[in-house]
């Protein structure tokens, strides 16, 4: 695992993910985006010990400021679709993880990277963070999946306002419409990632995948979610994890879950 603009730290089941990127307030460039590619769809899959991941963003000022718009001035032609397109299969990446992966927000996380934090499965910001979809205020839309997971999360009356206006949400506000799970103290947003983490880890992983998997399928317009259901409860029925849970149950103990 080797990385351009990510930093990957090991702790025990978990990786966490930091986009290292300080000074530029951790913008997604190209070469990011590669590396966010490499990690969740080549290097993360092979790792089955893996239980979670927190991704999270250098320093204390950003989470992530948006898709490089340095870059931006030399798209041209169909460069802008192929960017767009590029962002949405990277971050689908995320989504479609069989792992959990927790959004660690400490300050902006605007455009691209708002988006990036509502393709993670869960999401604790501090309570300095800031979040946005100001690409109107550069002439453009969102690109990279937010206008469709920003009304998954808010719903369409408030993300309409916030991707005409461009304003930004605090933290709190970010709570109460549902876009993040927990406000928490600044510093401490990775520490309660992992608490989560841990939490989750105590159940059967293939379990949690097929959670993962049939949330998403709520948004597919072309799945059937609740065909889906059907089809994850039966695969899972028929794991080693789900003979001891049944009997950690009946035996009054903790179960002791392998993945198999
Ligand atoms: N792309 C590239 N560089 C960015 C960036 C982005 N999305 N966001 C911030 N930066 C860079 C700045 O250019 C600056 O670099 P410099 O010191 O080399 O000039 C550095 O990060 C610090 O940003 P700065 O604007 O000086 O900090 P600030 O505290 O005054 O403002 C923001 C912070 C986040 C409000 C402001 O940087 C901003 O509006 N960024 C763009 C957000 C955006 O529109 N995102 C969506 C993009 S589609």
């Amino acid at each position: 695992m080797s990385y351009q603009n990510l930093l990957v730290t090991e702790e025990g089941p978990f990786l966490t993910v930091t986009i290292n990127r300080e000074k530029a307030l951790n913008a997604l460039n190209q070469q990011t985006m590669s590396d966010l590619a490499q990690f969740f769809g080549e290097d993360l899959p092979q790792r089955s010990d893996v239980r979670g991941v927190i991704l999270t963003g250098a320093g204390d000022r950003a989470f992530v400021a948006g898709a490089d718009i340095k870059e931006f001035t030399s798209l041209e032609g169909e460069g802008g679709a192929n960017m767009a397109q590029r962002g949405q299969d990277v971050f689908f990446l995320i989504e479609r993880s069989q792992v959990p992966v927790v959004a660690a927000i400490q300050g902006f996380a605007l455009g691209g990277g708002c988006e990036l934090a509502m393709a993670c499965h869960l999401r604790i910001a501090g309570e300095k963070a800031r979040f946005g979809q100001p690409e109107v205020n550069l002439g453009i839309i969102p690109g990279y999946g937010g206008t469709q997971r920003l009304i998954q999360y808010i719903g369409k009356t408030k993300a309409t306002e916030l991707m005409m206006t461009g304003d930004m949400l605090g933290a709190e506000d970010a709570l109460r419409l549902g876009l993040v799970n927990y406000v928490v103290a600044p510093g401490e947003e990775i520490a309660k990632a992992k608490e989560l983490l841990q939490k989750i880890a105590t159940k059967g992983p293939r379990a949690i995948a097929k959670v993962i998997e049939a949330v998403n399928a709520y948004f597919q317009y072309d799945v059937d979610g609740f065909a889906n259901e059907v089809s994850g409860f039966g695969d899972v029925t028929k794991t080693e994890d789900f003979k001891e849970g049944a009997q950690a149950f009946v035996e009054k103990r903790a179960a002791n879950f392998t993945g198999k």
